[in-house]
């Protein structure tokens, strides 16, 4: 079936089982920043962010996606260089397995309103990381949004 959506901001049209899992479509077009680590819709690891909104994509289904805008870590990274270079910054990285995930579903709290620390905290809190404590990974959220 023929899927036609936007996907880092170029329009794109794939002939795909509209039931295939969209984690493994995106990382078929090499587009292998997004990680699988539960695989189950629990840890946050291959975030991709839909219509401005994060979604696990190791839950959604490709099809799902049609006519929406969808983003994945290389196109974030690309459109939102100063959001990685507070990750760098604080240093909110360490085996890097979660990072992408936790950058792209920093890149979507704007649309989500949260602004204070504690918002932040909550709305990250679907991002799992077994390595930084966290600390770091909120600073450098806090610092993106104090810049923008
Ligand atoms: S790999 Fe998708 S939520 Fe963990
Ligand atoms: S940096 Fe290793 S899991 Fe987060």
């Amino acid at each position: 079936m023929k899927i036609n959506f936007s996907l880092n901001g170029k329009e794109t049209e794939l002939d795909v089982d509209p039931m295939a899992v969209a984690l493994d479509v995106v990382r078929g077009l090499s587009l292998t920043g997004t990680k699988e680590g539960c695989g189950v819709g629990v840890c946050g690891a291959c975030t991709i962010m839909v219509n401005g909104s994060p979604v696990s994509s190791c839950i959604c289904l490709v099809g799902t996606l049609a006519d929406k805008d969808v983003w994945t870590i290389e196109g974030i990274a690309e459109k939102m260089p100063e959001l990685i270079d507070s990750f760098v910054e604080e240093e909110g990285m360490q085996c890097g397995i979660c990072t992408p995930g936790q950058i792209v579903a920093a890149a979507a709290i704007e649309s989500v309103g949260a602004s204070n620390a504690e918002e932040i905290k909550k709305y990250m809190a679907g991002n799992l990381c077994r390595c930084t404590g966290y600390q770091t990974i909120l600073s450098a959220v806090e610092d993106h949004l104090a810049v923008n």
